[in-house]
């Protein structure tokens, strides 16, 4: 194996996703304690204005205390160079979430262990589990009472149609907490109520036969719940299958708790054994790109304005699919059709931007952008040509008419909205036969329009009026020569069409949608998802 190589396989790159409130801040703090990469706990997540996320850049996070835009954290922990896909923590997320999740070759799903699976849990564990990658489990809070460990277990199964395989077992929960058995290492993990404080955890080898051991550290009442656990997990539960890990069919599942660091450097470790390598990539052209093949490749999935107000500057991030990124060296910009040297490329952490020499496939780089890139575009060698796949368009959830107040303005609205739904952070929706002055907007989540409302102010120095609309489905028309007026539709369905003057209705119901469909025979309706193609 070469350099390059050996580089690129110590390479972990993954994405924590959890329903806000799970602990994902939590856990990604104990995370980044146990590389070194920040020195005391509580410096990611700033509440109350004196301490600042880490991963807080724009102005409206900091005056809001949270999270909009995704950051990239990296440190070194046993040997692997690890990079976390941090995703907004907000509950109003928007796009933004859903595509840092296609530059992760592997997820952490966090969830509550009194609140099971929840709503965002959901949305994007679909999204995930749509690219087949290793999803891990982190079943957070059990110094809380907490549900049963098997009908938690359960709900991710039925729900999610996913095997699942228990790591560790807990013993009991909220003030009985015991701590939890590792199935694989035979150990006891125990928890006490100094734990969190200055004595250290304790981690005792013991077989789960070893009665006697077993009594002394839990109790004999423990004891037994445990063992009967251990003995059902064995016999009735799913094997353990690490090519079904790989492929994202089984979920490792770990319980712990974030808050307390307990069983966090444990699941860390058997996290990074488990988990893989950065994953090949897929071409439009229908080819795959092994992460070690010579020569770099990278696609842009995020693309983010103003992250240094003194700077006003736009920065790409681009995963690196392969090979080894080199500063200064000439590149290939595929849909831009030139080649052309990245620019002031870096890796972030905190506030602090790493001007970079070097990075390999898995790392995730930040390069200036003067407004050539789009969401999706490839970067690769001179004489190659290729475009990655697999960056999706998310359908909307949120509608609003947006509507200059000042006609004075009319380019600078046109230009704003433009260059914003560009990046990716809105998606513009024209009515037919009518111009820029009045656009739909549609957002992932509510917050965006208030990121573009100040943007929109402090970029482009306009302002503009909003009227939400009570809409929330949109689906594509595949009919041609489409005219909503030819057809039998519920009054309040929305006709616009995107930039590319396709047709969408968008409806504020499902039945709605449902309707239409029965009075339409002829109607073509087709989900909005859709892969962004170069
Ligand atoms: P999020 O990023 O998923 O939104 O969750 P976050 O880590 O911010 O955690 C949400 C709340 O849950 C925080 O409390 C946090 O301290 C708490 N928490 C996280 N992990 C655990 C755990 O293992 N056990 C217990 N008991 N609580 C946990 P908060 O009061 O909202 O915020 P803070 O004032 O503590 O920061």
């Amino acid at each position: 194996m070469n350099d390059i190589s050996r580089e690129i396989e110590r390479r972990r790159t993954f994405a924590i996703i959890s329903h806000p409130d799970a602990g994902k801040t939590t856990l990604t703090e104990k995370l980044l304690l146990y590389g070194g990469a920040i020195q005391s706990a509580g410096s990611v997540k700033g509440k109350q204005g004196d301490r600042h996320a880490v991963s807080d850049w724009m102005e409206i996070e900091r005056q809001r205390g949270i999270s909009v835009t995704s950051s990239v954290l990296q440190f070194a922990y046993g040997g692997k160079i690890i990079n976390i896909l941090d995703t907004p923590g907000h509950q109003d997320f928007s796009e933004d979430t859903y595509r840092t999740l296609m530059a992760a070759d592997s997820a952490i799903m966090v969830i509550d262990a009194a609140k099971g699976i929840e709503p965002q849990t959901r949305k994007l564990f679909q999204v995930v589990s749509r690219r087949g990658i290793p999803i891990f489990t982190f079943i957070n809070k059990m110094d809380h009472e907490a549900r049963d460990p098997f009908e938690l277990l359960d709900e991710l199964e039925t729900e999610f149609g996913i095997a699942t395989y228990p790591m560790n077992w807990p013993v009991s929960c909220g003030v009985t907490f015991r701590g939890v058995y590792d199935r694989t290492a035979r150990r006891m993990l125990t928890y006490g109520d100094y734990h969190g404080g200055a004595r250290q955890l304790e981690e005792i080898d013991c077989a789960i036969e070893d009665t006697a051991a077993l009594d002394a550290l839990i109790g004999a009442r423990f004891r037994k719940e445990l063992t009967d656990s251990v003995e059902l997990l064995e016999g009735a539960g799913a094997d353990f299958d690490l090519e079904a890990v790989r492929h994202g069919l089984l979920s490792p599942v770990f319980f712990g708790s974030a808050l307390h660091n307990f069983g966090v450097r444990q699941f860390l470790e058997h996290f990074l054994e488990l988990t893989t390598p950065p994953l090949p990539r897929q071409t439009v052209e229908g080819s795959t790109v092994d992460p070690c093949a010579p020569g770099f490749s990278a696609f842009v999935f995020k693309i983010q304005a103003n992250m240094n107000k003194a700077h006003r500057d736009r920065v790409s991030f681009l995963r690196i699919c392969s090979g080894r990124f080199e500063r200064g060296r000439e590149y290939y910009h595929v849909q831009g059709g030139r080649a052309l040297r990245l620019s002031q490329p870096q890796q972030m952490m905190a506030q602090e931007r790493d001007i970079i020499d070097e990075a390999y496939a898995g790392d995730i780089i930040g390069v200036f952008d003067p407004g050539v890139f789009s969401i999706g575009d490839t970067i690769c060698e001179v004489g190659e040509e290729k475009r990655f796949t697999g960056i999706p368009t998310f359908a909307p959830e949120h509608f609003a008419v947006i509507e200059q107040i000042d006609s004075m303005k009319r380019k600078q609205f046109a230009k704003g909205m433009t260059e914003i739904a560009q990046e990716g952070a809105i998606q513009i929706f024209f009515y037919p036969n009518s111009g820029m002055e009045q656009v739909v907007v549609g957002v992932v989540g509510v917050l965006q329009y208030d990121v573009l409302r100040f943007r929109m102010k402090s970029e482009y120095g306009v302002e503009f009026r909003q009227r939400d609309l009570p809409h929330e489905f949109i689906r594509r028309v595949g009919n041609a020569d489409f005219n909503a007026g030819d057809y039998n539709l519920p009054r309040d369905v929305l006709w616009v069409q995107d930039v590319r003057g396709r047709n969408l209705l968008v409806f504020n119901g499902q039945w709605t949608v449902r309707w239409a469909m029965e009075k339409n025979e002829n109607l073509l309706l087709s989900e909005f998802y859709e892969e962004i193609e170069g």
